[in-house]
């Protein structure tokens, strides 16, 4: 990464590469979506998804927005940093006759917010950690949400520290500049607050917690 402010496009490439592309797009084929990810489709679906406009940063192969758009959601914009899910995404999209719903972007919005156009539906799933700047991120994007606003985030705990602080000095020893992290989170949801959501959903599970907010 080349500072706190600046997240380097090359180091995400590196991490978040074809194979991890294939290796999510493999789990969803098998498993379906994990309980997190699950969480957050119903919370966007209980606020009313028919015909909303979603947009998720870092969506990845894009399986979040596949299960909102079967739910009724119109059209989906993806917004990545890695170019490495392209294939992965067509695939799954055209597998699932979507292709002309989602609109697939590669675009860091907390540098460059106004080059986005605002959604009913704002979904992080699993971003929020691979971010420096979790505050300038999340407050971009309940900027961006009209109505909903949804985020997965690694749960506080020892068992989620140790892993993501072995992992980051692999990464150390290795070379690679790229850093996860476990975001403080009370900051996140002052952040996400800051527009004028209101947290309306919690999950806690040992791994991955999902916060939901809604305007107010
Ligand atoms: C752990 S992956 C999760 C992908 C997908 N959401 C999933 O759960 O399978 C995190 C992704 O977030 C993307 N990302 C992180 N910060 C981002 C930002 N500010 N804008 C767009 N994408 C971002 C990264 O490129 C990476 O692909």
């Amino acid at each position: 990464m080349s500072g706190c402010c600046e997240p380097d496009r090359n180091d995400y490439q590196s991490v978040f590469s074809s194979r991890f592309a294939r290796r999510q797009s493999r789990r969803y084929h098998r498993r379906g979506l994990t309980p997190a990810a699950q969480g957050i489709v119903d919370f966007a679906a209980s606020r009313g998804v028919e015909g909303a406009t979603v947009l998720e940063i870092g969506g990845g192969v894009g399986q979040l927005q596949v299960e909102l758009l079967r739910r009724g959601a119109s059209h989906v914009t993806n917004l990545e940093i890695s170019e490495n899910y392209e294939a992965e995404a067509a695939r799954l999209l055209e597998q699932a006759g979507m292709t002309s719903r989602v609109t697939r972007r590669f675009v860091d919005v907390a540098q460059a917010p106004d080059d986005v156009e605002p959604a009913d539906v704002v979904v992080l799933h699993r971003v929020v950690c691979c971010y420096p700047d979790y505050a300038r991120l999340l407050a971009v994007a309940a900027a961006h949400a009209r109505a909903t606003l949804v985020y997965s985030h690694p749960a506080a705990n020892v068992v989620n520290r140790v892993q993501f602080g072995a992992e980051n000095m692999y990464r150390r020893l290795t070379g690679n500049a790229f850093r996860a992290f476990i975001h403080p989170p009370q900051g996140m949801v002052r952040a996400a607050q800051a527009d004028g959501m209101a947290v309306a959903y919690r999950h806690h599970a040992w791994d991955w917690d999902v916060v939901g907010l809604a305007r107010n």
